[in-house]
């Protein structure tokens, strides 16, 4: 029977190098590709690496490099980590797996599969060379069963070169994702081997099951396969020679499905499973799916089951203080969860193919995906890349639309781009005819290119060209905002500051292609052949310092910052978003020395009307307008405002803001107390400093000391400062605008975990989690 065992643990890694052959533990007199298994240096089999650095996965080592100013362009835009081109001695990252294989395992195919490495990895096993891959975006498969050493020891052996850049963000280095080892029956399901579709009819689902059977053995076998969904199944007899593959369809039909939408994601699964003539089965494997329709409309919009839906999405990128791209599974969770409770219903994976268990946890939370494929090209790397996105996650409920790129200037608009843009559409609709695809392009006015084949039209930035001259003279494309916004805000921050690299948390500032949320909202929600758009970016990234640069490394997009903490333009979302009554007022009230200045004071709120209170003095009740906030000037003098919201003439809601004193203790503050002691889960928690009175002080920076207890593990600290230079990966970190996180992953055993912080003049905290006793995921130990 197939086992699929996580190969995260137990690693040794080591930096090498990209310019120097004797640093790179020999790479380069590697003799590998002249005589098979004659690997050599840290490649080889007998290399010692006893002395290399012991790491778990996922593993990210960009993010505890060292930061180098002088950077260039490339350099900015990857955060100003010292990696890259000129800096060959932190560009190559080795890593080596030592583990045992049982003498029963011989007959059986067993494969290493990489969900993502980055980049351009090279792979041994045992001294022989498997392969190359190239994309650190794409995951990719060795089967190891030819080489392996049955009943003794075997190694494996990633040489993994980030020199190269594939975007302009930070893209982190080394196996960020999951390493898994599958072990399957010769007879056996093959790798993304199911596709399963549905067409609904008068109350009924007739669901379609394409199954891929693969034989790697010497003998023609007889076999059945069974589908089953919910109880109701198909058998299909089949006859398979040695070394080869089928493909058979099946057809179950659903009655009165559950269907999958935002609000309710309701999942079905097919269980495969494959049997010689009258045996057990030898292979079951389960794929998860969703029963809906979609529908792009050029007048109305998105349609989710025959009703409109307006895209409120936000693009992303897939990394988070404290971990960079390393990033476990419970946090994007997590940020997901963030995205949801902001009213968010759809997710832009921008601008590559992510980690499968993000592509699983919108299935499971509703969210509707638009998977986009690293490289635009309709040859080699490029397409194989953007097939190799579409095989694997065509299963995935939450995918609504496939893009073929991202603002690709040099091609979007020209000939040769229509051509390498239809050669992508086409094959999307060959390997997943259920989809549309997009492009995300600014648009130049041209009737040529991209805008020619693709289905649904991404329009990066209405700002950008003329939507409305397009939308009538293609009155039947259908048209979404595949980005937008690009407003610039740095929380808890009211005022630009060149030299420290913040700008105001205002909604207020956009680089020169975008627009503040409430313009393009505003805009968007007026015009139902507008289907929505993603606002970049859900959070704050490393990288992409825009409009400062250096001290500034991060980007300020965000709506929430690098560690999730909302900034107030997430509560403009959330006001506008979602039915939930909202009223957010800022700026904090902690002006010392601003006394007699004019200062803004904004409200965010889904109340009718709202009445401003300076030190209990009425400042004016305003009516809300739609889609809008509310303003008021007001002479800064220490004490409180205070907002009332009003609904139906009815006092409804209120935010008081108080003038705070001196911090005088720290606080703990975390949304779960309990953690699954899985070896994986991870829990975020907040720091914030409180003054005498247990009101947050809203401007503290003290350094703070995190000290863990118990069976867990500190990951990773952030503040969310796009211009901290401190390091990610240290039991400390500064309080910025008053706040920093400090990341716990739990350990496999139960017990108490105690997080403390410390710092110097204030009272300690502490908070205790608990670590419940979980399933671990099968490992190979
Ligand atoms: C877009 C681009 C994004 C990001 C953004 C910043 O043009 O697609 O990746 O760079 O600008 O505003």
């Amino acid at each position: 029977m197939r086992e699929r065992l996580s190969l995260d643990r137990g690693w040794r890694f080591a930096l090498g190098h990209a310019a120097n052959a004797a640093l790179d533990f020999d790479f380069a007199r590697d003799r590998s590709l002249v005589k098979a298994g004659e690997a050599r240096g840290a490649a080889g089999k007998d290399f010692d690496d006893a002395k290399w650095r012991q790491i778990d996965l996922p593993h990210d080592w960009a993010i505890e490099l060292p930061l180098d100013p002088r950077g260039d362009k490339e350099v900015c835009d990857h955060g100003f980590v010292a990696i890259g081109p000129d800096h060959p001695e932190h560009s190559v990252g080795w890593y080596r797996r030592t583990f045992d294989i049982p003498k029963s395992d011989l007959g059986r195919r067993i494969s290493v599969e990489f969900d993502g490495v980055f980049r351009d990895s090279i792979v041994w096993i045992n001294g022989h060379r498997l392969g190359r891959h190239a994309s650190g975006y794409t995951g990719f498969r060795f089967d190891l069963t030819d080489y392996l050493n049955y009943g003794g020891k075997n190694v494996l052996v990633l040489r993994v070169d980030a020199s190269q850049w594939e975007g302009w963000w930070y893209e982190g280095a080394g196996i960020y994702r999951h390493v898994w080892l599958v072990k399957t029956d010769v007879l056996h399901v093959a790798p993304n081997g199911t596709f399963v579709t549905s067409k609904l009819r008068s109350g009924s689902a007739m669901v379609t099951i394409q199954t891929t059977v693969a034989n790697d053995g010497d003998d023609d076998v007889k076999f059945t396969l069974e589908s089953e969904i919910e109880g109701r199944h198909s058998k299909t007899n089949a006859r398979i020679a040695p070394w080869a593959s089928v493909e058979l369809r099946q057809t179950i039909q659903v009655k009165n499905p559950r269907l999958w939408s935002c609000e309710t994601p309701n999942l079905y699964a097919v269980k495969s499973s494959l049997s010689r003539k009258s045996a057990r089965p030898v292979d079951r494997v389960e794929t998860a799916f969703g029963i809906r329709t979609l529908r792009w409309d050029a007048k109305r919009g998105f349609f989710l089951n025959g009703k409109p839906v307006k895209i409120k999405g936000t693009c992303n990128h897939q990394h988070h203080a404290g971990v960079g791209t390393a990033m476990p599974d419970a946090l994007h969770e997590w940020r997901l969860s963030k995205l949801k409770e902001m009213g968010s219903n759809a997710y832009r994976c921008s601008h590559y193919a992510v980690a499968p268990e993000l592509l699983d946890l919108c299935d499971r939370m509703g969210i509707l995906v638009m998977a986009e494929t690293r490289r635009a090209g309709s040859e080699g790397e490029a397409i194989e890349q953007f097939e190799q996105m579409i095989r694997r996650d065509r299963n995935h409920a939450s995918i609504v639309l496939w893009s073929i790129g991202n603002e690709e200037h040099s091609i979007q608009w020209a000939v040769a781009g229509e051509r390498i843009g239809r050669a992508m559409v086409r094959r999307a609709h060959q390997l997943d005819p259920t989809r549309m695809v997009t492009a995300a392009m600014h648009d130049k006015g041209l009737d040529v290119g991209f805008a020619n084949v693709v289905d649904v039209h991404g329009w990066n930035y209405m700002k950008v060209g003329d939507i409305e001259a397009f939308h009538k003279r293609r009155p039947n494309q259908p048209i979404v905002g595949s980005e937008e916004s690009s407003l610039v805000t740095t929380r808890g921050i009211y005022a630009d500051d060149k030299a420290r690299g913040y700008v105001s948390a205002y909604d207020v500032r956009t680089p020169g292609w975008g627009m503040t949320a409430e313009k393009w909202w505003t805009y968007v929600v007026a015009r139902p052949w507008i289907a929505g758009a993603f606002v970049w970016i859900g959070f704050d990234h490393r990288g992409e310092p825009i409009p400062y640069k250096w001290p500034c490394t991060g980007s300020h997009f965000g709506l929430m910052d690098s560690c999730g903490f909302p900034k107030d333009i997430y509560y403009y979302y959330k006001t506008w978003w979602t039915d939930e009554p909202v009223l957010h007022l800022f700026p904090h009230w902690n002006w010392a020395g601003s006394e007699g200045r004019e200062i803004d004071v904004h409200c965010f709120t889904n109340c009718d009307e709202v009445e401003l209170l300076v030190n209990d003095r009425s400042h004016g009740r305003k009516s809300v307008e739609r889609n809008s906030h509310v303003a008021w000037k007001v002479i800064y003098e220490p004490g409180a405002i205070e907002a009332v919201g009003y609904r139906t003439g009815k006092r409804a809601e209120s935010k008081r803001i108080e003038t705070t004193s001196e911090p005088k203790r720290l606080h703990l503050f975390t949304d779960r107390d309990s953690i699954r002691a899985d070896g994986e889960h991870v829990i975020s928690i907040a720091v914030s400093a409180l003054d005498e009175r247990d009101r947050p002080v809203p401007t503290a920076d003290h350094l703070v000391r995190f000290a863990l207890d118990g069976p867990a593990q500190l990951i990773g600290v952030g503040n969310g400062d796009p211009s901290s230079h401190e390091s990610d990966k240290a039991p400390m970190r500064r309080l910025f605008s008053g706040l920093a996180m400090a990341i716990v992953r739990a350990g496999r055993k139960a017990g108490t975990i105690r997080l403390t912080a410390t710092s110097e003049g204030l009272e300690p905290a502490g908070v205790t989690i608990s670590a419940k006793r979980a399933a671990v995921r099968p490992f190979v130990p």
